[in-house]
């Protein structure tokens, strides 16, 4: 066995145990209190049902340690005692930089040349849509903005005299191939105001780029995935943040908000570019402040962004703060209208995460009935319940005082929440309340198995195999409804697009729904991933299942009865085990 067998490298990570060939263990990467992290020994991959993470022990080192793919490589060499492979032997290393560095390259090149567009009398509109919105020429150097001439192929001929490659250009997401004919080249970007995407280390990644059309749609576009740019991977203007003595950071939801802040004077803003917050960019963030500003819009993407941004920070030993945006305007709205005084004043009252997942709450359930107080107290409970007492009590007044409950009753509701899921495993109600918790995994599960589904028609036409696909795997309505309409779609040749899908579902649609809407582009494999979801759901109702059986056997007197209720068991037990070991 190899020293980086990946079970030896994840076991100092997270406990594993096996079950089912598999190994199985908490997931590193989100915090969660069932496993739903998995390794295969024999194929030395590892795979999250929640959160999806996977791949293989250097993919594992990448995120657990933050690392680029070389500097994994060397941290697992290092691990044996190994000498680093000689990047200049290892072929296929020594390949995959000089590619990097040759996009490096491009996109500095680039950034230069959408600098000098700028400038010159092509850029006379993007200079007075900038003046417009408040910015001055010396803030537009700091980030480096430019602008893309509204031409199909200038950046293309620029780049290419300077003795960059077609492949090399398309690579770095800068020009793309045209669509009718495949020999054609053209800019990615173009008439649109440009920025700079810069790392930590001051290379150029790649590029945002924002129509000067008022209403122009998309209003921004993005340079994709390539090998040097994942924007899951990066935050915005974090290379402004070098050598800053910073206690805080504020985090911006766009370009133009963490722009028009320095402009005023805040120098501590980044944003992360509209993508929900990664663990990978929470680490980032946590290298330069040990606190972080939520500054997003008061819409309510921005909100559940937030939602689940805070957590992600906590988790990455990022102190979350959120500041309350009054009027729905985002920072940039703000500050131009109020001016930095009143910006400030506004991230010294900022509150904390709990603070602000309550004040959630109170928006959903509302306080004018007695219906409404009594869901806010009973959400709130559940939520300060899983707080550490000293801080639990803090919340339990602000909960009493919204809800007009007592303080003692609100703290009894919040132990009761609380109760010790440890302790009462061994009883029968407790194997209820821990199903309770493993309810958010499930539908964590459902969610990207819908996702498997929309995405892929072959992963449909294999879930069809199973009879009652839709009730027996999914318990959440509207995503029962999803995978009902997609049938129907199928069936008839329909349209099976989203939008004509989702106007269809109208009302019914849940918030899983969306989830799943917004994840189906992300998944590689939705055969092998369907696959898995399938299993794990098989199981967990197995489990559910068995759960009540054994319940029902314990308080069945009747012997014939309880024969029949063993034998049961004992077929359901098959059925798990077969399920396991697949
Ligand atoms: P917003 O729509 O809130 O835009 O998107 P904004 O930052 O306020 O932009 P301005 O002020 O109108 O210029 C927030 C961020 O989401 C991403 C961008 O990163 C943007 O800054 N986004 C938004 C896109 O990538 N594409 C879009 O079409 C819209
Ligand atoms: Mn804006």
């Amino acid at each position: 066995m190899s020293k980086n067998d990946i079970v030896s490298v994840i076991s100092e990570y997270t406990r594993l145990s096996p079950k089912g060939g598999r190994l199985w263990g908490l997931c590193p990467f989100h915090s969660e209190r069932t496993a739903s992290f998995s390794v295969s020994p024999d194929k030395q991959l590892f795979h999250c049902f929640s959160c999806k993470a996977g791949g293989t022990v250097t993919n594992f080192i990448m995120q657990a340690e933050n690392l680029s793919y070389s500097d994994a490589v060397r941290f697992l060499a290092q691990r044996v005692g190994m000498e680093m492979p000689d990047e200049v032997n290892d072929e296929k290393l020594r390949m995959e930089k000089a590619l990097r560095d040759r996009l490096y390259d491009a996109n500095k090149a680039a950034a230069k040349f959408y600098c000098k567009q700028l400038l010159s009398d092509a850029g006379a509109r993007a200079r007075e849509y900038l003046l417009g919105r408040g910015i001055d020429g010396k803030t537009a150097v700091r980030f480096g903005l430019g602008y893309s001439p509204a031409e199909w192929d200038a950046l293309f001929a620029h780049l290419s005299e300077q003795g960059f490659t077609r492949e090399e250009l398309i690579k770095a997401g800068l020009c793309v191939a045209g669509r009718k004919d495949e020999g054609k080249t053209f800019d990615f970007f173009r008439d649109r105001l440009m920025f700079p995407i810069i790392n930590d280390r001051g290379s150029v990644l790649g590029f945002g780029g924002r129509t000067l059309e008022k209403g122009g749609e998309p209003k921004y576009i993005n340079t994709g995935d390539t090998p040097v740019y994942n924007k899951r991977h990066n935050v915005y203007a974090i290379n402004m943040m070098k050598g800053k003595k910073l206690d805080e950071l504020i985090m911006c939801e766009g370009y133009m908000d963490v722009i028009s802040l320095h402009q005023h004077g805040v120098d501590n803003a980044v944003a992360s570019l509209g993508t929900a917050l990664t663990a990978r960019q929470a680490k980032l963030i946590g290298r330069f402040a040990s606190r972080a500003v939520y500054a997003y819009d008061g819409d309510s993407a921005g909100q559940k962004a937030m939602l689940r941004g805070v957590d992600i920070l906590s988790e990455n030993s990022v102190e979350p703060r959120v500041m309350v945006i009054p009027g729905g305007l985002d920072p940039d709205e703000f500050i131009r209208k109020y001016g930095r005084e009143a910006f400030l004043a506004l991230k010294d009252s900022t509150i904390t995460a709990v603070q602000f997942k309550l004040n959630y709450i109170e928006k959903e359930t509302g306080l004018d009935t007695a219906d409404g107080r009594q869901n806010y107290a009973t959400r709130a409970c559940e939520l300060l319940s899983r707080l550490a007492p000293v801080e639990r009590d803090r919340y339990v007044k602000v909960v009493s005082e919204r809800s007009g409950i007592g303080a003692d009753i609100i703290r009894e509701q919040c132990g009761i929440a609380a109760a010790s899921p440890h302790e009462e495993e061994h009883r029968l109600s407790g194997a209820v309340y821990k199903r309770q918790h493993e309810f958010d995994n499930r539908i964590k599960t459902e969610v990207l198995l819908a996702a498997c589904l929309l995405f892929s028609r072959a992963a449909r036409t294999q879930i069809k195999q199973l009879s009652d696909y839709s009730e027996r795997l999914f318990t959440d309505s509207g995503l029962i409804e999803l995978v009902r309409a997609l049938d129907r779609a199928d069936a008839s040749g329909g349209e099976t697009e989203l939008r004509v899908l989702v106007s269809e579902l109208g009302e019914n649609s849940s918030e899983a729904v969306g989830s799943a809407a917004a994840r189906s582009e992300e998944i590689d494999e939705p055969l092998e991933t369907a696959a898995e979801c399938i299993r794990a759901l098989l199981l967990d109702a197995g489990e559910a299942r068995m759960l009540a059986l054994s319940e029902r056997i314990k308080l069945e007197t009747d012997p014939a009865a309880r024969s029949e209720l063993l034998k049961e068991q004992m077929e359901l037990l098959g059925e798990i085990r077969k399920l396991k070991s697949r």
